[in-house]
C-alpha cells in the first residue's frame, strides 16, 4: 500500500486541488499538513465548481475521511463558513469524514489585523500576502502563544492561552497604532465558535497510525508550492510555513517512512501571485495570453497572477528539495497555439551560467534566464485523455521536460474537469 504526498513545485497554484481531488478516488485518508485558507483550490466536476481554501480537497469526494493535520494553521470560523458553502452545494461533512488535530494552532481575528496592517503600512516590508493571518499565527505558534484546538474545550485554559497572547499583541498593536484587543469580545466569540469545531476534533496522530496499521492508503495534500516554503523560498518573499514534501510527516504527527511517493503538481508554464524574483515573467503579449487562456486569477484573493515561461532549472530544484518521484504535468492546453515555446534551462548572472536559483535576493533578482526554444502546435489538447490524441510536438514539449528536470511525468491535466487527466504513471501503484 502507497502513501502519496502531493506538493506544488512552483510558487502555487499549479492544480494541486484537481489532481488530489483525482487521487482521492484511490485513496482513504486525505490529509492536509501546512498553510491555511491562504490556500484555494478548484475543482470543476461535471461542470460544477468547488472552491476549497482550509478544507482537503478529498471532502468533495464523500466517503473518505478528511484530515486537517496540526501542520496547519486554522482559522475557525472561516472553516464554518467554508463548511456552510459546501454543504449548500452537496457536499456531505461530518465527524465521521472530518477530523482536526486537537494540537492545530488557531488564527484569531488579531492575526489578520496584524497581517493586513504590516502589508500596508510599510511598503518596504510588503509581501503580497493573502491578509489571512497566516504568518502572525505561525509566529505565534513558533512564540508559545497561540490559542489550540484543544485549548477550546475548557474556558479557564482558553483565557490563560488568549492573555499570554495579548501581553505580545497589544504591545506590537501600541506600535501599528491599533486599538488594543477588546478581550471580552475575543473570549465571547472564540466560546461561541467552540463547539462546532470541537465536533471534529481528534488525535489525529493516533488516527494516522491505526489507518496505517490496518492498510489504508494516505494522500497528504501539499498547499501553496517549494517556491513559497519558508527555507527553501524565494524568501522573505514566501509564506510562513514548510511547504517541501518532508513536512507531510510532520504535519500530521506520522513518520517520514509512511511517506513512499511524492507527487510534484507542475504547471506547464510558471504563475506567481504577490511579490518576489520571477526570473521567467512576461510584461508582453505572450504572457498576457498566458493569464487570460490560463484564467489566471486567485481562488483566494481574486489578485491578477503573473504569468511567464516554464522554468525546468527552479522545477528541477524544487524536485530535489521535495524527493519527488514523479510529476503532473497541468494545464498543457493552455500553451495551445503558441507558435514557439521557451524554456528556461539556467540563468546568467554576472557573467556565469548557473544550474540553480542563488540563494541571496539581490542575486535572485538579477538573474536572468537562459531559454531554450521548440516549436509550439495548433492543434488541441483540451480535454485529451490519452497520449495518442497529443499532438506530436505536445509529447516533444513534455518529454523536454522530463528531461530538464530530471523526472518523469506521472500524470497529465488537459482541462479544469476531474476526468481530463491522464494517467501515465499511477503513484499509488509505486
Ligand atoms: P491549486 O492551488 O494548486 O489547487 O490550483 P488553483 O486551483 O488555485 O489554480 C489552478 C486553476 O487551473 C484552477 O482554476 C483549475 O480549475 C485550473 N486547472 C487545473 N488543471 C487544469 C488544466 O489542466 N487545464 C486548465 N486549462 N485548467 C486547469
Ligand atoms: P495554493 O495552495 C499562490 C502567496 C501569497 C504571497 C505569499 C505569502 O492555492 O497554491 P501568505 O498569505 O501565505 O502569508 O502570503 O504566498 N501564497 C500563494 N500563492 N497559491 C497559494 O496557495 C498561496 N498561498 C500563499 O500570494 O505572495
Ligand atoms: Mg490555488
Amino acid at each position: 500500500m502507497a502513501n502519496v504526498v502531493v506538493v506544488g513545485a512552483q510558487w502555487g497554484d499549479e492544480g494541486k486541488g484537481k489532481i488530489v481531488d483525482w487521487l482521492s478516488e484511490r485513496a482513504d485518508v486525505i490529509a492536509r499538513f501546512q498553510g491555511g485558507h491562504n490556500a484555494g483550490h478548484t475543482l470543476v466536476i461535471d461542470g460544477e465548481v468547488y472552491k476549497l481554501h482550509a478544507l482537503p480537497s478529498g471532502v468533495v469526494r464523500g466517503g473518505k475521511l478528511s484530515v486537517i493535520g496540526n501542520g496547519v494553521v486554522l482559522d475557525p470560523w472561516h472553516l464554518v463558513s467554508e463548511i456552510e458553502t459546501l454543504r449548500a452545494q452537496g457536499v456531505e461533512i461530518s465527524p465521521e469524514t472530518l477530523m482536526i488535530a486537537e494540537n492545530t494552532p488557531l488564527i484569531l481575528p488579531i492575526h489578520g489585523e496584524l497581517d493586513r496592517a504590516r502589508e500596508s503600512q510599510n511598503s518596504v516590508a510588503k509581501i503580497g500576502t493573502t491578509g489571512r493571518g497566516i504568518g502572525p499565527a505561525y509566529e505565534d505558534k513558533v512564540g508559545r502563544r497561540v490559542v489550540r484546538v484543544a485549548d477550546l474545550a475548557d474556558p479557564a485554559t482558553l483565557e490563560l492561552r488568549v492573555d499570554r497572547a495579548l501581553i505580545h499583541h497589544d504591545a506590537l498593536r501600541r506600535g501599528l497604532g491599533l486599538e488594543s484587543v477588546d478581550r471580552e469580545a475575543l473570549l465571547a466569540s472564540l466560546a461561541e465558535v467552540a463547539p462546532a469545531i470541537l465536533e471534529y476534533a481528534a488525535p489525529v496522530w493516533k488516527v494516522m497510525t491505526e489507518a496505517r496499521k490496518a492498510g489504508k492508503r494516505i494522500l497528504f495534500e501539499g498547499a501553496q508550492g517549494a517556491l513559497l516554503d519558508i527555507d527553501f523560498g524565494t524568501y522573505p518573499f514566501v509564506t510562513s510555513s514548510n511547504v517541501i514534501a518532508g513536512q507531510a510527516a510532520t504535519g500530521v504527527g506520522v513518520g517520514p517512512g509512511t511517506i513512499d511517493f511524492v507527487l510534484g503538481i507542475v504547471k506547464a508554464y510558471t504563475t506567481r501571485v504577490g511579490e518576489g524574483p520571477f526570473p521567467t515573467e512576461l510584461h508582453d503579449d505572450d504572457g498576457q495570453r498566458l493569464g487570460e487562456r490560463g484564467h489566471e486569477f486567485g481562488t483566494t484573493t481574486g489578485r491578477k497572477r503573473r504569468c511567464g515561461w516554464f522554468d525546468a532549472c527552479l522545477v528541477r530544484q524544487t524536485c530535489a528539495t521535495s524527493g519527488v518521484n514523479g510529476i503532473s504535468l497541468t494545464k498543457l492546453d493552455v500553451l495551445d497555439g503558441f507558435e514557439r515555446l521557451k524554456i528556461c534551462v539556467g540563468y546568467e548572472l554576472d557573467g556565469e551560467t548557473l544550474d540553480y536559483l542563488p540563494t541571496a535576493a539581490d542575486q535572485q533578482a538579477r538573474c536572468t534566464p537562459v531559454y531554450e526554444e521548440m516549436p509550439g502546435w495548433s492543434e488541441s489538447t483540451e480535454g485529451a485523455r490519452s497520449w495518442a490524441d497529443l499532438p506530436a510536438n505536445a509529447i516533444k514539449y513534455v518529454r523536454r521536460v522530463e528531461e530538464l528536470i530530471d523526472c518523469p511525468v506521472a500524470l497529465l491535466s488537459t482541462s479544469p474537469e476531474r476526468e481530463d487527466t491522464i494517467l501515465v504513471r499511477d503513484p499509488f501503484a509505486d
